[in-house]
């Protein structure tokens, strides 16, 4: 059976990359530490936000800079703690509560790597740590006991860009679980188009895709965009009709799945039974492709981005849609009409990973090209980093009227814009794995894979 064979491919790469990873997290925060001048570094899981005036809780999400030390997504209030040539700790919260079921002492791959302890509360979390931590760190929510723990900083920003600075480029073991997310998002994104060729609401197409994962929706990176025709127009539209429309033209969905705390950014999009919208999707497949073609170590984001858009400016002309060049749809501003967004961003244990702006691990920054304000990765690219790419076209009714107004407005073909409107847009997105000579393409591999594999 594929499946199984697949799972114990994923279960012996675990097992053999987690110890180097951990290795590499050890290693460079014992860096970051010593240039800092602090002896050690203690990690918050997170802590639980109460709703408002009630007694429950909004649905937990760990830190990242916690989850990039062990796979525990679910686990308020637990700590790692780290000092330079010893294990690291992991203090694991498991209060004695009849309400909610405490945290399983943790098992897997991962956990011999760890001192584990378990503790019931904040004292006892307390007394598993060294008597001082007047030299140490702290990176985490506050709560109303850290004050008396001593330590040297809260939050101190210099040793938190620079632990994000080194996030940007993958370990072999992070690399596998984002692989695995991929396999997860395809798996619901197959089951998603099924929903919508039957002709499913944008609620029950979320609720395929969550089947297809093998996801709740509070264990996804992010919540799914399920845009029926026009809405595919909002760039991140929220909202599921429980009604399907009366006809579906069109579906944009967005919509990643979670492994081991790393996230996987996945867009499709698809047209009913409409030919021209189908080319256009086709057309759009091809530019994206050939701009996942551009990726490799050593390139600059904004570079690609640039890319994105005189290629944006090449569809716009080839499907009819504007009257000039590409040249002249993009120094006029017209291609930022149609793609007002960045053509992509760092992934990993954020969706929107962090450190996609700074210049060094030291600090500084490197702006947005003037005109971007969406891009959210300024980098050059290098060997490991994992990146998407969404390039997209949309028809935005607030955007297009006010290009409608001003000089934009003689350069674009309104009939053709017009017949496209009842569509909202596309966008396509997969997920790139840099190296040295070009990419992996883990979405597109994924579909591959899991294309004719039996379900989760
Ligand atoms: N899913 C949000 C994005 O593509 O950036
Ligand atoms: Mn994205
Ligand atoms: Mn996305």
């Amino acid at each position: 059976m594929p499946g199984v064979n697949a799972a114990a491919i994923l279960a012996a790469s675990l097992e053999e990359s987690f110890g180097p990873h951990l290795k590499s997290v050890c290693e460079r925060t014992a860096r970051a530490l010593a240039a800092c001048g602090y002896s050690g570094l203690l990690v918050h899981s997170g802590s639980l936000v109460p709703v408002f005036e009630d007694d429950r809780f909004h649905a937990f999400e760990a830190h990242a800079p916690f989850k990039v030390w062990a796979p525990v997504s679910d686990v308020p209030d637990s700590f790692v703690w780290f000092e330079p040539g010893l294990p690291p700790r992991l203090l694991i919260h498991r209060p004695e509560d009849y309400w909610h079921k405490p945290a399983d002492p943790p098992a897997g791959y991962w956990v011999r790597h760890f001192d584990v302890r378990l503790a019931g509360d904040f004292g006892a979390a307390r007394a598993a740590l060294p008597a001082s931590l007047a030299q140490a760190a702290y990176v985490g929510d506050t709560f109303a006991q850290l004050p008396a723990w001593g330590l040297k900083a809260v939050n101190p920003t210099a040793l938190m860009r620079r632990l994000d600075y080194v996030r940007a480029a993958k370990t072999s073991y992070e690399l596998t679980c984002l692989r695995e997310a991929n396999h997860l998002g395809a798996r619901g994104h197959l089951a998603a188009h099924e929903a919508f060729a039957a002709g499913a609401s944008g609620f029950d197409i979320e609720l395929a895709f969550l089947k297809g994962c093998g996801l709740r929706e509070q264990e996804l990176p992010y919540n799914p965009i399920v845009a029926l025709n026009a809405w595919g127009a909002v760039l991140h539209y929220q909202v599921l009709e429980k009604a399907s429309p009366a006809h579906s033209h069109s579906l944009l969905i967005d919509a990643g799945a979670e492994f081991a705390g790393y996230a996987s950014d996945i867009t499709r999009t698809y047209s009913a039974e409409d030919a021209a919208f189908g080319a256009l999707i086709e057309r759009m497949d091809r530019m994206q492709q050939a701009l996942c073609a551009s990726v490799r170590a050593g390139v600059d984001w904004r570079d690609v981005h640039a890319q994105a858009h005189r290629l944006t400016g090449e569809l716009l002309h080839d499907a009819d849609l504007v009257r000039c060049g590409a040249d002249e749809a993009v120094a006029a501003g017209v291609t930022r009409v149609f793609l007002p967004h960045g053509i992509g961003h760092l992934l990993g244990l954020e969706v929107h990973d962090v450190g996609g702006f700074m210049a060094a691990a030291e600090g500084g920054e490197l702006p947005r090209p003037p005109g971007d304000p969406y891009l959210r990765l300024t980098r050059r690219l290098e060997d490991g980093f994992v990146v998407t790419m969404e390039p997209g076209i949309y028809f935005i009714p607030q955007l297009l009227e006010a290009a409608r107004g001003d000089a934009r407005g003689r350069l674009i073909n309104w009939a053709r814009v017009e017949g496209f409107m009842k569509f909202g847009g596309i966008r396509i997105e997969d997920d790139l794995a840099v190296t040295a000579t070009g990419c992996e393409n883990l979405t597109r591999d994924a579909f591959k894979a899991v294309a004719g594999s039996p379900a989760v």
